[in-house]
C-alpha cells in the first residue's frame, strides 16, 4: 500500500489529481466505509496540495441541511443550509463550483478568514443521488481552474 505522504510538487495539475487518485484508491483497497473513505481523501488531498481546509459535508436532511463531515484544516461550520454558501449552492444546483474569489461570491460563508478562492463539488452515490459535498478552500484568489474540476470529479467516483 503506498503510504507515504503524497509530493505531488512540479507536477502538472492533471497528473497531481491523478496521482492523488491513485493513492486514495490503493489505501481504500477492499474496505466499504463511507467514514473512512471520506477521511482518506480529505487527508490525502489536503497535504499533497498543502490547502486551507479540505473536506466534506454531508446531506443530513435531503435538499435542506448539509452537516460537516470529515475533514482537514481548522473548524468548520456544523451544519449549512442548501442553498447557502457555496457550499449550499453547489448542493442544491448539484453541480461543482469554482469561487475565483470568495469575496466576490453572495453570501459565501467564512469559516477561515484567511481563506480566498474554493471549489466544491458534488458527491452521489451508485444511484445518483446526492450524498454531499467535497469542500477545498485555499489561502490563494484563484487557485482552482477546470483541471482541478475534472480531477476532484474523477476523484470523487471512488466514493459512490
Ligand atoms: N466556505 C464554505 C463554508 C465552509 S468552510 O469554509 C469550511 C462556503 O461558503 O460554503
Amino acid at each position: 500500500m503506498a503510504e507515504k505522504l503524497l509530493d505531488v510538487g512540479g507536477l502538472s495539475k492533471a497528473a497531481a489529481w491523478a496521482a492523488v487518485r491513485e493513492q486514495v484508491q490503493a489505501v481504500l483497497e477492499g474496505l466499504d466505509d463511507e467514514v473512512a473513505a471520506m477521511a482518506t481523501v480529505a487527508s490525502i488531498v489536503h497535504h499533497a496540495f498543502g490547502y486551507l481546509w479540505t473536506g466534506f459535508y454531508r446531506v443530513v436532511e435531503q435538499d435542506r441541511l448539509l452537516r460537516v463531515g470529515p475533514y482537514q484544516g481548522t473548524l468548520g461550520c456544523m451544519e449549512i443550509q442548501f442553498g447557502r454558501g457555496v457550499c449550499g449552492t453547489a448542493a442544491k444546483e448539484r453541480r461543482t463550483l469554482v469561487v475565483k474569489d470568495v469575496h466576490a461570491f453572495p453570501g459565501h460563508i467564512t469559516c477561515d478568514g484567511r481563506s480566498r478562492s474554493e471549489i466544491v463539488a458534488p458527491v452521489f452515490d451508485e444511484k445518483g443521488a446526492l450524498k454531499a459535498v467535497f469542500d477545498i478552500d485555499s489561502d490563494r484568489v484563484a487557485a482552482f481552474d477546470d483541471e482541478d474540476r475534472h480531477g476532484i470529479e474523477a476523484l470523487l467516483t471512488l466514493l459512490r
